[in-house]
């Protein structure tokens, strides 16, 4: 069984890690791939670990939806999906979850599991939720364990998961809150992506260019770690400060491992830092090195 991951600030590469240490997997670090024309899978079992990202409009991060689309032989293949998601996991996950199968069905594929995790939000601080949410990470962490255990035990068994007829009903009777929080967010992409109210570019057009809104304050010094841990080298120094190449995932790791803090991204309030605790070297610098 090969595990698939993509990851920014850690909670996906964890959960990843565990999978595949307890059920016996290979990790694979999705960037490292996507790059190829074409993915033949060599293993008749896969995984895909992502974070939902923009649960009402995409989902779904763009790379992922790139690696998926390259799978060659997806027909001969038993795939299953892990989602982690820093809100509620029926209302964040279960859309991105939708958005994978969907993609999947489309390839030619199936998604034979689906799993959400819940994990501590890294693009926010609570206080941006405007409903009752557990802040606590180590509450959070603690319980992501105990489920991710219990994933463990059912990827191991082979059984398929559906989300049953109460999850799928749900989902559909949050659809009007879905549709609202699409235009809101689309209104923000454009704005991120410095285009006009009016303009008719899709959420996946938008998105590679919401680094036009990533500002880089006089502390930088030119170092290049963002350009080191960016997943899909967006990031080019140039005259000792970060260049924005505009094919951005909104991954926020460059965000997250400046040393100097100083590159922000849009939706972080400023001093919002957030990696999982376990990860001591980014996602894209570590070859599997620093989790404990
Ligand atoms: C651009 C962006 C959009 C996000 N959108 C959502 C969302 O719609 N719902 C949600 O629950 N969490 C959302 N999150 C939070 C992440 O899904 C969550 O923290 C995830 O576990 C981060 O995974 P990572 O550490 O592997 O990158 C978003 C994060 C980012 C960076
Ligand atoms: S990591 Fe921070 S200090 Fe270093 S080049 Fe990037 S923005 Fe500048
Ligand atoms: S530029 Fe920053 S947010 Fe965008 S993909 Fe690279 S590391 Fe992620």
């Amino acid at each position: 069984m090969t595990i698939y991951y993509f990851s920014g600030t850690g909670n996906s590469f964890v959960v990843a890690h565990d999978i595949a240490q307890n059920v016996g997997g290979k990790l694979v670090c999705i960037p490292d791939i996507v790059t190829q024309q074409h993915i033949d899978m060599d293993t008749a079992r896969i995984g895909i670990v992502f974070p939902s990202y923009l649960a009402p409009v995409t989902g779904v991060p763009l790379i992922v939806e790139r690696f998926v689309r390259k799978i060659t032989n997806i027909q001969s293949i038993r795939i299953f999906a892990i989602c982690t998601c820093g809100g509620y996991a029926w209302v964040n996950a279960i859309p991105s979850l939708m958005k994978l199968q969907a993609i999947v069905t489309e390839c030619g594929g199936k998604l034979h599991a689906m799993y959400a995790v819940r994990l501590p939000m890294n693009n926010l601080d609570y206080a941006h939720i405007p409903i009752p949410i557990n802040q606590n990470h180590e509450t959070i962490i603690q319980r992501s364990d105990v489920k991710l255990k219990a994933i463990c035990n059912r990827i191991t068994s082979g059984k398929g998961t559906a989300f049953g007829l109460i999850k799928t009903l749900f989902f559909y009777l949050m659809k009007p809150l879905y549709a609202l929080m699409k235009n809101a967010v689309m209104k923000a992409l454009k704005e991120m992506a410095k285009e006009p109210g009016d303009s008719n570019l899709s959420a996946h057009a938008l998105i590679p260019r919401t680094d036009q809104s990533i500002v880089v304050d006089d502390h930088c010094i030119g170092c290049g770690t963002c350009a080191s841990v960016c997943p899909v080298n967006n990031i080019a120094i140039m005259n000792e400060r970060p260049a924005f190449q505009h094919r951005c995932e909104m991954c926020f790791a460059c965000d997250e491992w400046c040393p100097l803090d100083a590159l922000h991204h849009w939706s972080r309030a400023k001093g919002v830092k957030y990696h999982h605790p376990r990860i001591e070297t980014p996602v894209y610098q570590r070859a599997n090195k620093g989790i404990s």
